[in-house]
């Protein structure tokens, strides 16, 4: 279904909120539930003002149908920026990396980084990921002698740190985990509050908050720091991520990239590579914990593939099923739940006039709940993933890594993490999560707001 547009270009209509605020604290308050219950109300674009008039009060269009979404993020992705508010403060934190550039210094990036993230590369880290989730079977062998449970969120926020540090730093991650493993989530979180806080204090102020920040920031740069110089005094011929982008070479013959420039990649790749692959493999773990006869088809393909094998690069392939259980967990539970952009040159998107200077968002939580694009949205289903049904579907109505020029490098390195850790431990144990709803926590990522607690018990293969 083509998106619906009125005859003349013309303001798109949108909630009044309260006087003075507008939405703001809709927003703040309940950010999916105020977005999704607009698309109902409102339709495909709909206007959200929020702030007091003034510098201050920000005008954001929603843009809920696929059309609008390719148009945003691919078609004419040149009218847009990533200069709204949330983009702004997390490069003040982490600095201009490849998330966070924009222009020449985004190509010149992408350039140097792009072979970094080739299947083939990629898939040199599978054995890393088949080990670490070996290990963690383990771990939770021994902490489910004392409790049956296991927070699923804690467990995985933990996996996923450890198997990004692995692919970034080697077998260094004993050194650098401890130190990353609350600054990274302190840092996220701090980046969203301050994208929408009324008032903005400079990061140069001494503010209890501003100490805190600029601490662990400095703690997480020191690390970082120390490991490349280590890597330059001795390279030893390694092939972690660090020591490729310290030997990156510019394809145009450009100069490769400098300490600063790699320490910056490697802060963006721990910030956006750890949170959200998190909130994918607990999701996916807690739907399946939720569907035990879904849980038991993946089990079952986990045997056939695998037997009791770690996967390989080839075994990822064969494990369809799986995949399809892990799409399915991302279209319910999209670690990145909003993409903004500000709009920089004034766009129309059906019929609707996008003014330059308000700021465009589009929403896989939105979208991937879309009546005119999923029956029956809110039911876990992966059979909607099959490769028929994703074919006769608008490439924009599932989008959890983005699209266009700016989706995301870490697409295939995440789903590799996922399908090879979720068969290891469905294999090893049978997950029974807690029916009722998971209250979320809409940060610069999505995640859940409370423990995750599964009861695990141990598979017997016999039944299979
Ligand atoms: C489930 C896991 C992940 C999800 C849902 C996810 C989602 C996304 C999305 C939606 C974008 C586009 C943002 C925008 O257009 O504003 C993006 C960009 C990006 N992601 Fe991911 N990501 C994941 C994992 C990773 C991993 C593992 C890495 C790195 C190791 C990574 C690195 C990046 C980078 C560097 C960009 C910016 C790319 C550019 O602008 O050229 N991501 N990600």
């Amino acid at each position: 279904m083509a998106i619906s547009a009125p005859k003349a270009a013309t303001t798109a209509p949108g909630p009044r909120g309260l006087p003075v605020v507008g939405s703001a604290l809709d927003l703040l308050r309940d950010f999916l539930g105020t977005t999704t219950e607009g698309r109902k109300t409102y339709g495909d674009v709909v206007r959200y003002v929020a702030g007091p008039p003034g510098p201050m009060r920000i005008i954001a269009y929603g843009i809920a149908h696929p059309d609008g979404i390719q148009q945003v993020l691919a078609g004419n992705a040149d009218r847009y920026a990533k200069q709204d508010a949330a983009y702004n403060e997390i490069r003040a934190l982490v600095g201009n990396g490849l998330l966070t550039s924009e222009g020449e210094v985004w190509r010149r990036q992408k350039r140097l980084i792009q072979p970094l993230f080739t299947h083939s590369r990629v898939n040199g880290y599978v054995d890393r990921m088949a080990q670490e989730s070996a290990e963690l079977v383990g771990r939770w062998d021994s902490m489910r002698q004392k409790d049956g449970t296991v927070d699923l969120h804690s467990e995985m926020t933990r996996f996923s740190l450890r198997v990004v540090c692995r692919a970034l730093f080697g077998t260094d991650v004993d050194q650098i985990v401890p130190v990353l493993k609350d600054n990274v989530p302190y840092l996220s979180k701090k980046a969203f509050t301050r994208s929408l806080a009324p008032v903005h204090i400079p990061h140069h102020w001494p503010t209890p908050g501003n100490l805190h920040t600029n601490r662990a920031t400095q703690q997480v740069y020191d690390v970082v720091d120390g490991l490349i110089a280590d890597r330059r005094a001795d390279p030893g011929g390694r092939d972690d991520l660090l020591s490729l982008l310290l030997s990156a070479q510019d394809p145009e013959g450009g100069t490769g990239l400098s300490d600063e420039e790699v320490r910056d990649q490697a802060l963006i790749f721990l910030l956006a590579g750890h949170e959200t692959t998190a909130t994918s493999l607990t999701f996916t773990l807690h739907l399946l914990g939720l569907h035990p006869e879904i849980q038991q088809k993946v089990r079952e393909e986990a045997a056939q593939v695998l037997d009791d094998r770690l996967p390989n690069t080839a075994d990822t392939r064969a494990l369809a099923y799986t995949t399809m259980a892990i799409q399915e967990a991302m279209r319910l539970y999209p670690a990145v739940y909003a993409i903004p952009r500000l709009i920089v040159r004034e766009d129309e998107i059906g019929g609707y006039t996008l003014p330059v200077g308000a700021v465009a968002a589009v929403s896989p939580w939105v979208t991937h709940r879309h009546p005119d694009f999923w029956d029956d949205p809110e039911t876990f289903d992966p059979e909607r993933f099959r490769p028929e049904k994703e074919k006769a579907r608008h490439r924009y109505a599932y989008f959890p890594f983005g699209g266009g020029p700016r989706a995301c490098i870490g697409q295939y390195f995440s789903m590799l993490e996922t399908i090879v850790m979720t068969p290891v431990l469905v294999r090893a144990f049978e997950f029974d999560s807690p029916p009722g709803p998971v209250k979320l926590f809409t940060g610069i990522t999505l995640r859940p707001d409370q423990p995750m607690p599964c009861r695990i018990t141990p598979h017997s293969p016999a039944g299979d």
